[in-house]
């Protein structure tokens, strides 16, 4: 083709960000030719820093798994929790403002307990010193800020942000959530996040892309969340790891841009680094209904520009070139599908709606359901709204009330402001549902139950939302939580029942009479555009105010300004000692847990008390116990703490999957502030394992897994190769001189890494923000 077609024209009608975007698409196609490519290929590599350096040498088979991409997002949305030690990061950089857009949201501190208005008031009053901080830094950095009660991260960036074609970072793992909007966003730590906010290119082994062809089109009682949850069940918690999920077949185009979201948000369950859904008639119809016409004619324009006629490798598509191969294919026909209940405590454990009942008596589950929620960030959509409502009527009609409390929660003010006007969130009031606030209340820990289930009994709860860790809703690590669709979740928590069937059983009306729930009905959208809900609930969005002093107490138990880390000593690591061995699964909730703990989000010295907190000690069984060398018992974070003070460096050791879950990188900044240099397991879970790295903590893999039995707490250890691989660049082998603790043996344990040359670099200045910060 020619070069007409590879860049756009002084004059462009295209807004800056597509231009941007079609002029470096054409460079992709200068320097890999006639090479196909998948769609999350294309919006990647079309926000590469320097296309040349990172695909001109590689040939083009060879790109995904193997490529390190330098990228530069469009823009970064940061959550409450995780913007604290983004922000105080990022100020240590010493900007004025940041590089590229930004958001933070205030929605995981507000704890769900009697009902949207006492909660708000309360979660404000409780936590205003931690608002107030992030008010302020967005104020002088120019960051536009969405105060409490204005809703959950991922819906709001759904309704405000999200754009076909944008690549986002964001510092929440369901950050994906965009991908329905055919956006590529990547959920990070809040060091990562800082890297672009200073403009620095954020770096990323390109992924693998497994398509998923959807044929069909869901039926009655099936909806787009279980499609992912039949998928979490096929793939595992570990089956999307390196990749990106990519959606593709006549099936697309039969789901909402909502429902497509709920699939992308809970690709993290699978552990992918994204997800995406081409831009379809769906995507249009959300954006203009999201007051975003332009936006919508903007991608319209960009799918044709700049005219029809020349080979279709000259055009930006929203959609994977025709002969695109991928490097996994699954087909699931949409028609076929059932609905799936997911859990408990793993959202892969997934089991279909006609065999749940068996499995509940096979198991010994519950049978008694305590709690249906529905809501979230996964599942508040108009759709997913109306179609519970449409079931809710008809209970109401035949006399029936939820027989399990029954919680709400909206996405956002938009959503929550829509419903009301269209009267659903009155049905749900009406049958008894309790309203949340528009945040992320007991999803995420912060939930404190009015129906006297305390801590320690055994008892199931049916929750729309994404994630089941055990004792992520309500802190109780006896608390069964299965994931569902929103009407699966309502029917059962009318039931009060998890054997419940609601496509094949009825339920007994108060005159006596059988009722069966009719299939669920609803609209994708609203009839007039969405409501902008209350005034309070709009962002603060303004310029840069230098003037603007950001509010940190010295005395604050809340907020800490960061200390650097030490950088890497000039020679290999010896001397450590490994705190505690860790079986089973060793998620970033176990690491660092949510709940309570949230509240220190920004203070790392008192957050650190929670660490590895409810990991299991292999020797023992016990959870949160490790031994001194001396024999002495203590809790992990406790002999952590004490090992820091007496100046020994420390490892853990741990099965598959460390990490998995969540961005949080206090995860990986707490065990580094309580002086962990090494975490060596069978596997890591990707984004937990670049957080060590920024953090100056180095991940390693046993190369033979059967070595995971060969080293145990307390044994000492000492690194081979270590610093020699960090001073090539990430070039080099790795091996632990293991020093039992009783025996006075020694071993070598070979290892692996994925060390990279700029983390290298982190590593070695002592955090990537030491880098960051000196440059
Ligand atoms: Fe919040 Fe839960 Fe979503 S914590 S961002 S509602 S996954």
């Amino acid at each position: 083709a020619s070069t007409r077609h590879y860049s756009a024209n002084a004059g462009s009608p295209l807004p800056p960000t597509y231009e941007r975007l079609y002029n470096k698409y054409s460079e992709v196609r200068r320097v890999l030719g006639a090479q196909r490519l998948t769609l999350a290929e294309k919006i990647l590599y079309s926000h590469l820093d320097n296309v040349e350096e990172a695909l001109g040498s590689i040939n083009g088979r060879d790109i995904r798994g193997k490529a390190n991409l330098k990228l530069n997002p469009d823009r970064v949305n940061m959550q409450d929790a995780s913007a604290q030690m983004a922000m105080l990061q990022f100020m240590s950089c010493n900007l004025p403002q940041t590089a590229i857009p930004a958001s933070i949201h205030c929605d995981h501190l507000i704890v769900g307990e009697r009902g949207a208005d006492d909660d708000l008031s309360a979660g404000i009053k409780t936590n205003h010193e931690v608002f107030d901080f992030l008010e302020s830094a967005a104020k002088k950095y120019g960051i536009d800020f969405w105060p409490p009660g204005a809703g959950i991260i991922h819906q709001t960036v759904l309704e405000n942000y999200a754009i076909p074609g944008l690549m986002m970072l964001g510092t929440d793992s369901h950050s994906p959530n965009a991908g329905g909007l055919c956006t590529i966003t990547i959920g990070v730590g809040g060091a990562d996040a800082v890297e672009a906010l200073v403009g620095a290119p954020w770096e990323l082994k390109a992924p693998k892309i497994l398509g998923v062809k959807l044929t069909g089109k869901l039926n009655d009682w099936v909806a787009p969340k279980d499609l992912i949850l039949h998928l979490a069940g096929l793939l595992t918690v570990r089956g999307g790891t390196g990749f990106i999920v990519e959606y593709f077949g006549p099936g697309v185009e039969t789901l909402s841009a909502t429902g497509a979201a709920t699939v992308c948000n809970m690709g993290a369950e699978i552990g992918a680094t994204t997800s995406i859904f081409p831009f379809t008639e769906a995507s249009s119809r959300y954006l203009k209904a999201t007051r975003r016409e332009q936006a919508s004619r903007d991608a319209e324009l960009l799918q044709n520009f700049p005219g029809s006629g020349a080979a279709q490798d000259a055009y930006f598509r929203f959609e994977a070139d025709k002969g695109a191969e991928y490097d996994e294919l699954i087909e699931i026909n949409l028609s076929e599908l059932e609905p799936h209940i997911n859990g408990p405590f793993t959202p892969d454990l997934s089991t279909p709606l006609s065999k749940f009942k068996e499995t509940v008596l096979e198991q010994q589950w519950p049978e008694k359901l305590s709690a249906g929620l529905i809501g979230s960030c996964t599942n508040s959509s108009y759709e997913d709204m109306t179609r519970v409502e449409s079931i809710v009527r008809e209970a109401e009609k035949a006399g029936l009330k939820p027989a399990a409390d029954f919680y709400i929660t909206p996405g956002s003010e938009q959503i929550r402001a829509t419903l009301e006007r269209d009267g659903t969130l009155e049905t749900f009031t009406e049958a008894g549902g309790i309203l949340l606030s528009n945040a992320c209340g007991p999803c995420i820990g912060q939930w404190k139950r009015q129906d006297g289930v305390e801590k320690g009994t055994l008892n199931a709860i049916f929750t729309s939302y994404n994630r089941n860790f055990r004792g992520r809703n309500d802190g109780n690590p006896d608390t069964m939580n299965f994931l569902a669709s929103p009407e699966i979740v309502t029917a059962m928590a009318f039931a009060g029942s998890t054997t419940f069937n609601p496509m094949t059983d009825t339920l007994k009306t108060p005159d006596g009479k059988e009722f069966r729930f009719p299939a669920p009905k609803g609209l994708e959208g609203p009839q007039t555009p969405y409501e902008e809900g209350r005034e309070t609930f709009k962002p603060l969005s303004q310029a840069p105010d230098a003037s603007v002093k950001v509010a940190i107490s010295p005395s604050s138990e809340r907020l800490a300004l960061l200390e650097p880390f030490d950088p890497f000593p000039e020679s290999d690591l010896s001397g450590l000692r490994v705190l505690v061995k860790v079986t089973g699964k060793c998620t970033t909730d176990t690491i660092s847990a949510a709940g309570p703990w949230l509240k220190y989000k920004g203070h790392l010295p008192n957050i650190s008390a929670n660490t590895l907190n409810t990991a299991v000690n292999k020797a023992t069984g016990e959870v949160n116990v490790a031994y001194d060398l001396d024999g002495s018992k203590h809790t992990i974070p406790e002999l952590a703490k004490k090992w820091k003070e007496a100046g020994q460096p420390w490892l853990v050791v741990a099965e598959h999957n460390y990490g998995e879950g969540s961005a949080r990188e206090h995860a990986a900044l707490q065990p580094r502030y309580l002086g962990a240099r090494i975490i060596v397991c069978k596997s890591f879970a990707r984004i937990h394992e670049t957080n060590l790295k920024k953090q100056g903590v180095v991940p390693l893999t046993f190369a033979n897994e059967a070595d995971y039995d060969k080293i145990d707490a307390g044994d000492e250890v000492a690194t081979i190769g270590l610093y020699e691989m960090l001073k090539n660049g990430g070039k080099g082998e790795v091996s632990l001189k293991v020093t039992k603790k009783d025996s006075g043996e020694e071993i070598v344990i070979p290892t692996k890494h994925a060390v990279s040359e700029d983390q290298a670099g982190f590593i070695l200045a002592g955090s990537a923000l030491n880098l960051l910060a000196k440059r």
